[in-house]
Formats: structure tokens, C-alpha cells, sequence
């Protein structure tokens, strides 16, 4: 198929291409570059500088022949979205309408988009399925929440059939060392851990070891990017057959962040200073996948998600740079 992976070169973005030209579809890349990153573009995929505010930007792109669309561009750092709205407001939601409505207006019926674990909020119980509700305690994830809903409009006023997948944490990068780009600025667990492990930060901060888990601190159902790319390819085949689902992916696995630090530790080598702080406001313990429906619908299986190959990906990514 002809695909257009819209934020295709960040850092699922492009694990996503990869995906998709290993499969030999024919691949456009639609990206601004502010989060990803050139390094992050392969030679096989046509590449567009565009923005998604950019209305005749988007529709040129897909005037070029497009069969399908992945749309992963957006904001979505959580502690962010609390303080600056209305960048997130714009971004993903109007950059969503003018996607959306350039598809529309084109033909292109067919769309990936990057949900999120972020759309149940405070977990009610664990396992999260798809039946949980839905009440964002972040704007990020009122924003996937919000497209979401478009989704589902204009799949019955325009006829759109759509793939919504919520991620839950994805870590990792590609196990066979494709993707070169790191993110700039991360704020997640793994990549704050590699950075700590490469002597670019002092310590790794716990954010409370007090939570009602294991060992007390938070515990995170962490999906590898590979396996995120193989859903995406399995959601392209889905929606080509003319139907739409909501689905969540995660590895159906807990992790806490002492087990991520330990584990860290022995497989880089390296001491990995930690110190406990507090609580980081609108944490959850424990929030933990039911990947179920993925795993009946779509038939997909992650195969990378445990602990040692999320961090020896990573590592072997942070240690090329
Ligand atoms: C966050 C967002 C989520 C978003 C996802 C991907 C919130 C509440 N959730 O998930 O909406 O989809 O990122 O961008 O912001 N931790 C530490 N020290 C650190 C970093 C993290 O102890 O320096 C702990 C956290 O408290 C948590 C776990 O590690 O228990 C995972 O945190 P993180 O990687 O930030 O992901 P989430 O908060 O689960």
C-alpha cells in the first residue's frame, strides 16, 4: 500500500516506517522535524517538511497517491500539557481536523492513529481493558480522547475507517539498530535511566517508593517499539478490510521502576545513581494493560516487551552515540 506516516520521523514514527518498508509498502514520510529528527528519515521513504497546522500543505501531500494514512504527529509530554493547553489544544487537536478533513476531501478513507493509555486516566481496577472509562486527568490525554471521539464522526458521516490504538509505555528501541535518532529532552523512566547510565544526568530521581506495589514504587506495563510497529501493520491490514477498531497495547506486564533501575544496572554495567523524591503529581501505583482485544482481533503478539531486551535496545542505541 501507499502509506503516509504523518510524524514519521519521530521516535515511533519511524519504527513504524521501518515496519512498513520491510513489508515493501511504498512509504511518504510528513514530518516539521520539531520533535523528530532527519537522522530518523531511511533513504527508501519519500520525505515531506510539512506541519499538520499546514491545511494545503497536508492535502498536497495526499493529492501524491496515498491508500492510507498513520497519523503519530502530536505533543505529548503529560507535565506539560497541564501547563501549556493550548499548545496541545492546537497541535493535536486542530492539526488532527486538518488531517482529517484533507483525507476526507481526497478519498483517503483509511487511518493508524497513536492513541493513548492516557485516555482512561486514574485506573478504577487493573488490568485496563477497553470497557474501562474513560476520564483524562491530563490535557494530553484529553486530546487523544477528543480524536477519539472525531474518529468515530467522521467514520459515520464521511465513511473514514480508523485504527485507534492506545499505547501504554513504550520504551525500547529498534533490536536490530535501524533507528538512530534519540529523543532530545526525554522525561520517561527508560530513556531518563540510559541517560543516567551514559553520565549525561547525576542520578536517576524515584518518584516515591511508597505506592501500594511490590517493592513501592511505580509499576508500568512497558511495550517495546517493534511490537508497537507489528500492531501498526496489523491495524493498516484491519482497517483495509473496511472496519474500525479502538484497541489498547501493552505487554500485559508489570514493571516497577526499581526492577527497570536493577535490571539496568546489570546489563549496562554501570552503578546508575538513584535517589527517592516525591510523588510526581497524577501518577497512578499500577497501570498495567489488557491487551486482549489485540490480541484476539488483530492477532498480535509483542514479542520484544520484556525487561532485558526494552533496556539492552536502548542501551545499544544510547551507546552508539
Ligand atoms: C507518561 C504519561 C502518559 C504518556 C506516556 C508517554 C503521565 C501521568 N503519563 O506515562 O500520558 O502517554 O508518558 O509519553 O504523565 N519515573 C520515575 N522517575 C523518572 C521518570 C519516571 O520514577 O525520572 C516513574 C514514574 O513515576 C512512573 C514510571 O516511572 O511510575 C513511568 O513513568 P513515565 O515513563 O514518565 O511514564 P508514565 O507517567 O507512565
Amino acid at each position: 500500500m501507499r502509506v503516509l506516516v504523518v510524524g514519521g520521523a519521530g521516535y515511533i514514527g519511524s519504527h513504524v516506517v521501518r515496519a512498513l518498508l520491510d513489508q515493501k509498502h511504498e512509504v511518504a514520510v510528513y514530518d516539521n522535524l520539531s520533535l523528530g529528527c532527519r537522522e530518523n528519515l531511511f533513504p527508501e521513504a519519500r520525505f515531506v517538511l510539512g506541519d499538520i497546522l499546514d491545511a494545503a500543505a497536508l492535502s498536497a501531500a495526499m493529492a501524491c497517491g496515498v491508500d492510507a494514512v498513520m497519523h503519530l504527529a502530536a505533543f505529548k509530554a503529560a507535565g506539560e500539557s497541564m501547563i501549556h493547553p493550548e499548545k496541545y489544544a492546537v497541535n493535536n487537536i486542530t492539526g488532527t481536523i486538518n488531517l482529517l478533513n484533507a483525507a476526507c476531501e481526497i478519498g483517503v478513507r483509511r487511518l493508524v492513529f497513536s492513541s493513548s493509555a492516557a485516555v482512561y486516566g486514574e485506573p478504577r481496577y487493573v488490568p485496563v481493558d477497553e470497557a474501562h472509562p474513560c476520564n483524562p486527568v491530563n490535557f494530553y490525554g484529553f486530546t487523544k480522547l477528543e480524536i477519539e471521539r472525531l474518529l468515530e464522526w467522521y467514520e459515520r458521516l464521511r465513511g473514514l475507517r480508523f485504527a485507534s490504538l492506545r499505547y501504554f509505555n513504550a520504551a525500547g528501541y529498534d533490536v536490530l539498530g535501524r533507528v538512530r535518532g534519540l529523543e532530545r529532552h526525554p522525561a520517561n523512566l527508560l530513556p531518563v535511566i540510559m541517560e543516567t547510565a551514559a553520565g549525561r544526568r547525576d542520578c536517576l530521581e524515584i518518584f516515591g517508593d511508597d505506592y501500594a506495589t511490590e517493592d513501592g514504587t511505580g509499576v508500568r506495563d512497558y511495550i517495546h517499539v517493534n511490537d508497537l510497529a507489528g500492531a501498526h501493520l496489523l491495524a493498516l491490514e484491519y482497517v483495509a478490510q473496511d472496519r474500525s477498531l479502538i484497541v489498547n497495547l501493552g505487554s500485559e506486564t508489570g514493571i516497577s521502576v526499581r526492577a527497570m533501575l536493577e535490571t539496568a544496572r546489570r546489563l549496562t554495567g554501570r552503578t546508575i545513581p538513584a535517589c527517592v523524591v516525591a510523588r510526581r503529581p497524577g501518577d497512578p501505583p499500577t497501570l498495567v494493560a489488557s491487551s486482549k482485544n489485540a490480541r484476539q482481533v488483530l492477532g498480535w503478539r509483542p514479542k520484544h516487551s520484556d525487561a532485558e531486551t526494552l533496556i539492552a535496545s536502548a542501551w545499544a542505541a544510547y551507546q552508539r552515540r
